[in-house]
């Protein structure tokens, strides 16, 4: 028996001890991952962001949305309850920063694409409290008056695909086009509709004549956590057992 007195009284030997106790805990947690050949198992329906999705994931990331709203439902009856099927990893593969956030001052907010309508969205952002009177979210009410900066949008898609993201140098060159199709119902949205599968198309903000910030973070919100379709998912550790 190693006595512990030593132990506890010699602080050398503690130090030496609790590193080489770290060490192999560290080595046990890590190594397995190295012999995986894939973390992360593919799903069918994701796709990388429309060029207008993610101009309104940026503004999401700006306005630090994330501090008070998580991304990932966790695999817990509550939560599945609450919010439908737990976040797969594969769900934010494209997520350049993720947005899983750590804290719930409001509601996840992973899938609530196709909740509410575009106009409770709007209204919602504009005042929340003129539709959850006891809500104690900010106003946003400037997206709403403020004009969607598209020009740069091809750049964004081109450090997302710097990051792994992978958009063609079709998705790219169109990067432009795609955004204004997306929130213009006349605009003939062919090609974005074949590059970007499930894409949502219409006038987002209630405002058919301006494209605003308002259109871009409508569009996103819509989108979250409605590519993946949960009817024909089986995860992969049940089809194997098969
Ligand atoms: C200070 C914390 C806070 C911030 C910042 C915040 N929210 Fe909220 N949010 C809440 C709270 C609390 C609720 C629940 C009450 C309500 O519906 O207004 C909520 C509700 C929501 C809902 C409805 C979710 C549901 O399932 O009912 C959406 C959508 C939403 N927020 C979007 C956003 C977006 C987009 C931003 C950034 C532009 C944002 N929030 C920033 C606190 C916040």
């Amino acid at each position: 028996m190693i006595d512990h007195k030593k132990i506890e009284t010699n602080a050398t030997l503690l130090l030496v001890l609790s590193f080489l106790v770290v060490t192999v805990g560290g080595i046990v947690e890590i190594a397995p991952l190295f012999y995986l050949e894939n973390t992360i198992e593919k799903v069918d329906g994701m796709r990388p962001y429309t060029p207008l999705e993610l101009a309104g994931r940026n503004i999401y990331v700006r306005e630090g949305c994330y501090v008070c709203h998580s991304q990932m439902v966790r695999p817990m009856r509550d939560e599945v309850e609450r919010y439908g099927h737990y976040s797969l990893a594969a769900e934010s593969i494209y997520d350049h920063p993720f947005q899983w956030g750590s804290k719930r001052t409001g509601p996840d907010l992973a899938r609530v694409g196709g909740r509410y309508s575009d106009e409770w969205q709007v209204q919602h952002l504009v005042n929340p409290r003129s539709v959850v009177p006891a809500s104690i979210m900010p106003r946003y009410s400037h997206l709403a008056t403020t004009d969607l900066k598209a020009d740069d949008i091809a750049d964004h898609l081109k450090a997302n695909a710097v990051l792994g993201v992978p958009y063609s140098a079709e998705m790219i060159d169109s990067a432009r086009a795609d955004l204004l199709a997306q929130a213009n119902t006349d605009a003939d949205a062919e090609g974005l509709q074949a590059r970007y599968p499930k894409a949502q198309l219409r006038d987002w903000d209630g405002d058919p004549g301006r494209l605003t910030e308002m259109d871009a973070i409508v569009a996103y919100l819509q989108m979250l956590g409605t590519l993946v379709d949960f009817t024909s998912y089986e995860p992969l550790a049940e089809a194997n057992l098969r």
